[in-house]
């Protein structure tokens, strides 16, 4: 499912780059996917998967 629209992320993509990249925070998570860079919209929902993803690993 999308997540970030602007830039067509899903988030499947978050929780790949997350896991390869083993990102912690959502600062980490923007230097590799462009995510949040124009309306801001997602920030919520990706801190939300970026935490769950976090808890499973
Ligand atoms: Fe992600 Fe707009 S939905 S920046």
């Amino acid at each position: 499912m999308y997540v970030c629209l602007c830039e067509a992320i899903t988030d499947k993509q978050i929780r790949n780059a997350a896991r390869k990249f083993q990102v912690t925070s959502l600062k980490g998570l923007r230097q590799i996917l462009p995510i949040g860079r124009e309306c801001g919209k997602c920030i919520r929902q990706t801190r939300e998967i970026l935490e769950d993803e976090l808890r499973i690993l």
